[in-house]
């Protein structure tokens, strides 16, 4: 790295030039202002990492360039010199983004050591957001695969959203549809992409851990509590908390709640002083939040709360084509992790792949995927190595209280499966996992020949 700059603006002669002296022996390159135009030259031109700001300049005042210097780079820090100091003055100036505060006369050793921690700070900060954009990649709105209309509207929705910074979102969907790639997509394209993405699965804790984990708590609030601990909510100040189940949140917790999102103040668990945060949530839900307001498990205020940008992401059932479109992603994504070469899924594959009902959506089409790439030998992924899919239908049929008409069932569903495959015998007889002579034999039965 090639050495720090430091700007100097200060407009007595003397201390301008021991600034610079000291500034110099511990290697930093010094650039020089007398008065406001000055600074202001050299912040137009240079690549200042620091600026020892004077107080009062003839021609302007610091805090006003102060200002000019955190909107045109929030990274530079400032170090503000003052003959007259006073406590309104500092906390001014540190409002307004100073680093530090240094009284005149000061002693130049110890200025040059606040120096040396000011610009590791910057350096820090720098490598944070560095890692943070790094971070955000695999979230731009591409990541979102789709071109369904379903989908098409909700990306669109979630542009809106993510422009909206400091909007609440309830994500609603079934397991695998995409929540929490929603809620990163928000977050990282948001303007709090630069402040921390924080998550939290209301369901995995007990409701004593989950309330230190959001609210944090004092020193002794209870008995495992040996230390204070910053919730979640602190920790993500100007960024986003990800409530994931959200429906799960125990009653006690949801009033806490609905009292941290209509004033964004609360208390640390045995805490006394309120704590007020910047901060967005995005809350998910796989529950029917409605039906559990009206079995009285949910608060309905806390819900109406929530709900005031409701998103909901479609299943793979409603996005047709997608399915494919989706398979062929992840077709690509195991060829570079797995160093194949599969170039296709076969007709009859594709075919199959739409017809499936996925009841875990995206995840269980990513994993039926993964598994076809394990089995499949050549360039291309047939219907047999889908193979270990067909079972899943009927895990989820639930056998109604009052039975059903079985040979009304059954055909029905072979109708279903030769519409489906334009009245190929074989193909129908392989939707429903039969060979054809046990298919043939229901199309008699049941008089289908036509
Ligand atoms: N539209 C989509 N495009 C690409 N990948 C998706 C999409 N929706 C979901 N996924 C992927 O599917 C998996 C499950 O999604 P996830 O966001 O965890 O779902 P949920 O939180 O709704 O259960 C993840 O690997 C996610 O990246
Ligand atoms: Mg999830």
């Amino acid at each position: 790295m090639t050495s720090p700059t430091v700007l100097v603006v200060e407009d007595e002669k003397l201390l301008r030039w021991s600034l610079r002296e000291a500034l110099s022996d511990e290697g930093y390159a010094v650039l020089e202002a007398a008065d406001g135009r000055e600074a202001r030259q050299h912040l137009g031109e240079d690549g200042v990492d620091l600026v020892l700001l004077d107080m009062r300049l003839p021609d302007a005042d610091g805090l006003s360039i102060l200002k000019d210097i955190k909107e045109r780079d929030p990274d530079i820090v400032v170090i503000l010199m003052t003959a007259y100091s006073s406590i309104e003055t500092a906390v001014q100036a540190i409002k307004a983004g100073a680093f530090d505060y240094a009284d005149k006369p000061f002693d130049m050793d110890r200025m040059m050591v606040l120096v040396g921690k000011a610009l590791e700070t910057t350096r820090l900060r720098r490598e944070v957001r560095a890692l943070r954009a790094r971070e955000s990649e695999p979230y731009a709105f591409d990541a979102i695969i789709g071109e369904s209309p379903a989908m098409v509207s909700i990306k669109r929705l979630l542009r809106k959203v993510a422009a909206s910074p400091a909007t609440t979102v309830l994500l609603t969907g079934e397991s695998g549809t995409g929540k929490d790639l929603a809620a990163k997509v928000i977050h990282y394209n948001s303007d709090r992409a630069g402040g921390p993405f924080m998550n939290v699965t209301c369901s995995a804790l007990t409701e004593t851990l989950l309330e230190s984990e959001l609210f944090g708590h004092e020193q002794g609030a209870f008995t495992d509590a040996k230390k204070r601990k910053q919730g979640l909510f602190e920790l993500a100040h100007q960024g986003t908390v990800y409530l994931d189940e959200v429906g799960e949140i125990p009653q006690s917790l949801q009033v806490k709640l609905l009292r941290f999102l209509e004033e964004r103040s609360f208390r640390r668990v045995g805490g006394t002083r309120d704590l007020t945060v910047d901060v967005r949530i995005v809350a998910a839900t796989n529950r029917n939040l409605d039906r559990a307001v009206q079995a009285g498990e949910f608060r309905e205020d806390l819900y109406y709360r929530l709900s005031v940008m409701p998103v909901r992401m479609p299943p793979m059932r409603e996005r047709g084509e997608d399915v494919l479109l989706l398979a062929r992603h992840y077709v690509d994504r195991f060829n570079r992790e797995f160093r194949r070469d599969v170039q296709q899924i076969d007709p009859e594959a594709a075919e199959r792949l739409t017809a499936q009902r996925w009841p875990g959506n995206v995840r269980e089409l990513k994993n039926a995927v993964e598994r076809a790439m394990l089995l499949a030998e050549g360039q291309t992924l047939s219907a047999d190595d889908f193979q270990i899919l067909a079972p899943s239908m009927d895990t989820d049929f639930r056998l109604p209280p009052a039975g059903i008409d079985f040979e009304q069932l059954e055909k029905q569903l072979v109708i279903q499966a030769l519409q489906r495959s334009g009245g190929n015998q074989t193909k129908a007889a392989k939707l429903l996992g039969m060979n054809r002579d046990q298919i043939r034999y229901r199309i008699e039965k049941f008089g289908l020949t036509d």
